[in-house]
């Protein structure tokens, strides 16, 4: 798949070379002037590029993003048009004072983003743990895969991103529509806030088991 990944920093840079590595042509968008978490992606795989974000919002068929939630409507915003048609994954989370909902828990980032470009595709992912599980998906010790959940209201978009979950490592979770995007959200405050104020390992995942 044409992949375009905008914001190549922890999160991005963890996804841009996962999916280099498993046969995807992922291409790292010009975001910033001068980045340097593109230039330190870039350098650790020869089978990334990178391209003008607007060249490279037009040569993909999904885009990740993977910015600072606070710049989603800058970044996004003048590439509404471009984006028509194409999958945004939703690597964001709006995180408040003293890791609070960033949007008071009344909307979910990933609706705020679904509206300011009404013509693509958002799919929530890749949230609900911190980096390190991104560029490590394995657990030797366990025979279950950790789970990757993830949300949105188009059917097609969602099969694209589950198989790109599956090619990260992880056993995709399909939680529902778009509106499942604020407890996602929770969620990943929940494991922040278990792992940063209260001392579990960020090597934390969860696992679905059913019977
Ligand atoms: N860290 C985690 O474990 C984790 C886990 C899940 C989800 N998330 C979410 O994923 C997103 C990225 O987090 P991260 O930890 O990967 O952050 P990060 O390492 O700081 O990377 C952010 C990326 O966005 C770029 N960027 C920053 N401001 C920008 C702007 N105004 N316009 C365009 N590009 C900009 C940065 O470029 P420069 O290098 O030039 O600054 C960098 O490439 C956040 O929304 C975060 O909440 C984080």
């Amino acid at each position: 798949m044409n992949i375009t990944v905008i914001g190549a920093g922890q999160v991005g840079g963890a996804l841009a070379l996962r999916l280099a590595d498993a046969g995807h042509q992922v291409v790292l968008a010009e975001s910033k002037e001068g980045s340097a978490s593109l230039t330190k992606t870039l350098a650790r795989s020869s089978r990334l590029s990178a391209a003008p974000i607007e060249d490279a919002v037009d040569g993909a068929e999904l885009v990740i993003l993977a910015t600072p939630y606070g710049a989603n409507a800058s970044v996004i915003g003048p590439l509404a048009e471009r984006l028509v048609g194409k999958v945004i994954v939703d690597c964001t989370n709006p995180v408040g004072p003293g890791l609070s909902h960033g949007l008071k828990s009344e909307r979910s980032g990933s609706e705020v983003l679904q509206a300011l470009v009404p013509g693509a595709s958002v799919v929530k992912s890749f949230t609900i743990y911190g980096f390190e599980n991104l560029e490590d998906p394995e657990f030797p010790a366990y025979n279950v895969k950790p789970t990757m959940m993830f949300c949105g209201d188009d059917l097609t978009a969602k099969a694209k991103v589950a198989q790109l979950i599956t090619d990260c490592g992880f056993e995709p979770l399909d939680v529902g529509g778009l509106v499942q995007a604020l407890h996602l959200e929770h969620m990943t405050l929940l494991w922040v806030r278990m792992v940063r104020l209260n001392g579990h390992s960020p090597r934390l995942t969860w696992a679905a088991l059913r019977r």
